[in-house]
Formats: C-alpha cells, structure tokens, sequence
C-alpha cells in the first residue's frame, strides 16, 4: 500500500506544500498552513471513486461556428438596486456568485434581503429583463436560503425583524454538500440559491474538515456544477478571516462568474459591495448600503452620505470629486502631519494606496519645497470607502498642504487631477461628470487638471454656480490654498539653493 504523503495547503491561496511552515512561501499569508489528507485520487466531488468499471472511452468534441442563436441574457434583478448595479443589472440564471466579507460585515443580512426581494411576489422582481427573454422564472418563485451557520428559527427572526416576515424564502440548514445537491437537483429547481457559508459544506467523500482548501473547492464546484446544469442563480457566502483559519475566496475565485466583496469598517455604519470579478457586468461599480437596527439600507447617493459629517474651515481635509464605476462620488480626504521623536516617521493610510501617498509627499518635497521630514503624516479617506483612482493625487496633495501650512481649503471647494513625478498635474477622464456632481450638492468651486474629456479634445463645459480652476502644476495649488505659506516656502528654498551653492 502506498505510503500516505502529508501535504500542507495554505488556507489563503490554495498553494501546496511538503513541509508546514509559518509562511506562505506563495502569497506571503502568515499562520495559513494547513495539514491536509489527500486523497489518491484528484477531487473527485460526489463522483464514486473507483465505482467505474473499465476505462471510460474518449468521446469527440462537438464544434459549431460562432454564428447560430446565443443565449438570451435573461437577467433576473431583485428590485435591491445597489446590490443590482453591482452585479451587472440582476442575476443571470445558472451564474455562481461569490458574496466575501469578514464576519460580521452584514453578509448573511444583505443576502437574506436579497433572497427577500427576489422572491418578493409584489415587488419589482418580475420576469427577464430582456425582451423576449426566457420567462422561467417568473417573480414570486420561492427562493432558497441554505445555511450551514444558524437555525431556520434563528433566520427567521432575523427576517422577521427586518420586516421580511411575507417573502417566499424557503429556510433550511444544511451543510452535507451530497444532500444539499439531491435537493435541489430537480428540473425546477429555485430561480436562485443562497449558501451561507461556503466555509460550513463538506463531501462525505473528502476526509478533511469543513473550511479546508480541498472541502471548500470540491463543495463550490458540486454546486456551481449543478447551477449551470439546473440554471438557477447560486449565492456562496465566503468568510475572509485574517488568521487563515478558514480557506479564504481567494481559492474559489476563478470558478465562480462573479466576486463581490462586502467591506465596512468597524464602528462605521456604511457597508460597500464590490466587484472585483464579473463575467456578467462592470467590475467598478460599487453598491453603498448603511447598517441600521433594520437591517441594510441602500444609499442612492453616496455623496452625500460621505460628506455628511464634515467641518468646513478644518485644516488637512479636502473633498475629491471621484468615480466609483458609473457614479460619481464625493468623499473627504483628511491629512494629518505631526512631529515625531522617530528617525523614521510614521506614515499611515486608510482607504487609499501607500505607495501613492509616498510619491505625493516626495514630489511636494521636492518639487514644491514642502517639509515632511521629521513629521508623521496619516492619510484618511473618511467613511471607509477604498479610492484607486489616481485622480485623487490632487485632492490627497490638496489635503497636505492644508494639514501643514494649517490654512484650511476654503469650503464649498472639489479638488481632482492626477499628479506627475515633476509636479505637474494631469488631466483625468470624466471630469465634467465630476464637476456635474459638485454642482449639483451644492460645492461653489473646483480646483482641476485641465479637462480633456472625449479622446483629447479640449471640452470646458460650463457648470453654473461652480467656479472651476484648472491647475497645471502642483505650485498652483499651494499659491491657491496657501498663498503665505508658498512665499515662505518659495523664500526657503531660495536659501537652500543659496547654501548649497556657497
Ligand atoms: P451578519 O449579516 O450576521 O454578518 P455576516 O453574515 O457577514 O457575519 O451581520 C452581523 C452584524 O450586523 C451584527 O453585528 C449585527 C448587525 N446587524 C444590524 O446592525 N442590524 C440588523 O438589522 C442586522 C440583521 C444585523
Ligand atoms: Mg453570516
């Protein structure tokens, strides 16, 4: 009999390995390794090993011409449009989405709203979105909520007190992957189908324990299998859990159709849904929801929400006007610069990239003469949303100079442009939607790069009650927010020029 290997997996990215270790060698994780048993076979799921007999002959593929009828996209929408524009427009039968989070973000509520509305038989989920799309599933259709981590009565009071007592919401707990699948493997089959969590499913045929890389991708493949072939919308819940205690998404990104993330921070009432894979639709767009005692709230307009607890006449804080997928959204960047004892200070980050912030403070450093040595900077997006746009250089530059020079940007004041290694600032797509915005909540001025919109044209559309100033170079911006303080710094690096030339 052949000796049985140890193999160690990190929990984090699937990666195999002979020996444990601390270290992922392959993603970098801490504490994610993993002891588990292999079988001698690959993952075969529900598959009977060795039940064939014989070898299986090899069939021959079938080709057909790209021309010929395509599959209409009938895409259901559940009537929650945050959580819809996120996923493209609504749910695509037979389509696998993966729902990540840490625990407690709220993901086992948006999903029961989610199944809520769907099965709403009044609400606004009603046949296919797409004319003439197949009408199999009729709004109303119960919809089913499998979870592997609570009691149906504990789910219902959560629904219950949500108000969601009426919806036609089928309860079950269950995490035996082989009777999860015999349930629902029939020709009509729930238009969609919530699991909650992947992390609690095993297959009676792995001997590892829930939650390992092996169970977690065995138990996802059965049912997306069997979501394709029944052609019902699968839901998984994937917990993201630091310590590598469970096999995070990360292992079954590339087999489901879609990948959204629900982030929030802690304390913070706003909860973002993301996508970062989307076989079916956009992967910018994100879906703002705000946590209450009745469970998640959409919010139709971010910006507002974003804002809503910002002081005007506040040194180190400015408004950048940015894009999350298709809607512009207004959110407020705060800096802060103090001394430090330490040789090297402290520079801190929530809700945008280091990297970037380190090349914002070197080229203010060195091409504008402001002083960030022996100062501890931290950079803060305020209501926990995650910016990656570059557009928000100037706005973050903005930020800075206001924190050190302690004027504050005069209210009612946008600021966006991307900023270059010499100082200059870039133009940035979609400007004039931006600046629609700022007008519309009411901003009074906006500080840019020059607006170069439609594949390089020049286009200055105008905004009535927004003043809108186009900046070239980062020197503008300091002479516009700090205009002391550009004399000051202009006379010191005249001096430090003087000295290093004596
Ligand atoms: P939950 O959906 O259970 O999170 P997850 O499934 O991602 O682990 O939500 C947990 C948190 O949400 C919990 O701390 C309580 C809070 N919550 C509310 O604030 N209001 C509500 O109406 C509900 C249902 C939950
Ligand atoms: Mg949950």
């Amino acid at each position: 009999m052949a000796k049985l290997q140890h193999r160690y997996v990190c929990q984090t990215c699937g990666a195999v390995t002979a020996r444990w270790g601390g270290r992922c060698d392959a993603c970098g994780e801490w504490n994610s390794i993993v002891e588990e048993i292999p079988r001698e076979a690959a993952p075969g799921g529900l598959a009977k090993t060795g039940g064939m007999s014989g070898k299986r002959r090899a069939g021959r593929i079938e080709f057909v011409g790209l021309e010929g009828p395509a599959a209409q996209e009938a895409r259901r929408p559940s009537g929650l449009a945050e959580f819809d524009r996120v996923c493209g427009g609504g749910l695509v039968p037979g389509s696998a989405i993966l729902i990540g989070g840490e625990p407690g973000v709220g993901k086992s509520t948006l999903l029961m709203q989610v199944a809520a509305a769907l099965g709403n038989p009044e609400g606004p989920a009603g046949p296919a979105t797409v004319p003439g799309g197949s009408p199999t599933v009729p709004g109303g259709s119960p919809i089913a909520y499998i979870s592997g981590e609570e009691a149906v009565e504990q789910l219902r009071q959560r629904a219950h007190r949500l108000g969601l007592g009426a919806a036609r919401v089928e309860l079950a707990t269950a995490t035996s992957v082989r009777d999860i699948v015999a349930s629902l493997d029939t020709p009509e089959p729930p238009p969609a189908v919530v699991v909650d969590s992947v992390q609690t499913l095993y297959i009676d045929t792995l001997e590892s324990a829930p939650g390992t890389v092996s169970q977690v991708r065995a138990s996802a493949q059965e049912l997306i299998r069997l979501a394709k072939r029944r052609g019902f919308a699968l839901l998984l819940v994937g917990h993201v859990t630091k310590d590598g205690q469970l096999a995070g998404p990360k292992v079954l990104e590339h087999m489901v159709d879609t990948v959204l993330t629900f982030e929030g921070e802690r304390g913070h009432p706003f909860r973002i849904l993301r996508a970062s894979k989307n076989r079916y639709g956009p992967t910018d767009e994100i879906g703002v929801f705000e946590m209450g005692d009745e469970g998640l709230r959409e919010v139709a307009n971010p910006s507002a929400l974003f804002l809503s607890e910002r002081q005007d006449n506040v040194a180190g804080a400015a408004v950048f006007a940015g894009i999350e997928g298709t809607r512009p959204v207004l959110v407020e960047i705060q800096a802060l610069a103090s001394p430090s004892p330490l040789a090297t200070p402290r520079r801190a980050v929530v809700g945008w990239d280091s990297a970037r912030l380190a090349m914002v403070l070197a080229v203010l450093e060195a091409r504008c003469g402001l002083v960030f040595t022996g100062k501890e900077v931290y950079l803060n997006v305020a209501g926990g949303l995650r910016i990656g746009e570059p557009a928000a250089d100037l706005a973050v530059a903005a930020a800075l100079i206001s924190a050190v020079s302690g004027e504050a940007v005069p209210p009612g004041t946008v600021v966006f442009g991307e900023i270059g290694l010499s100082g200059e600032v870039r133009a940035v797509g979609r400007s004039e939607e931006r600046l629609k915005e700022a007008a519309k909540l009411g901003f009074e001025r906006a500080i840019s790069s020059r607006r170069r919109d439609n594949g390089g044209r020049k286009k200055a559309g105008a905004h009535p009650g927004l003043e809108i100033q186009e900046i070239a170079h980062l020197n503008d911006l300091i002479e516009i927010l700090a205009p002391q303080a550009a004399g000051r710094i202009a006379r010191r690096a005249a001096r430090t020029a003087a000295d290093e030339f004596n």
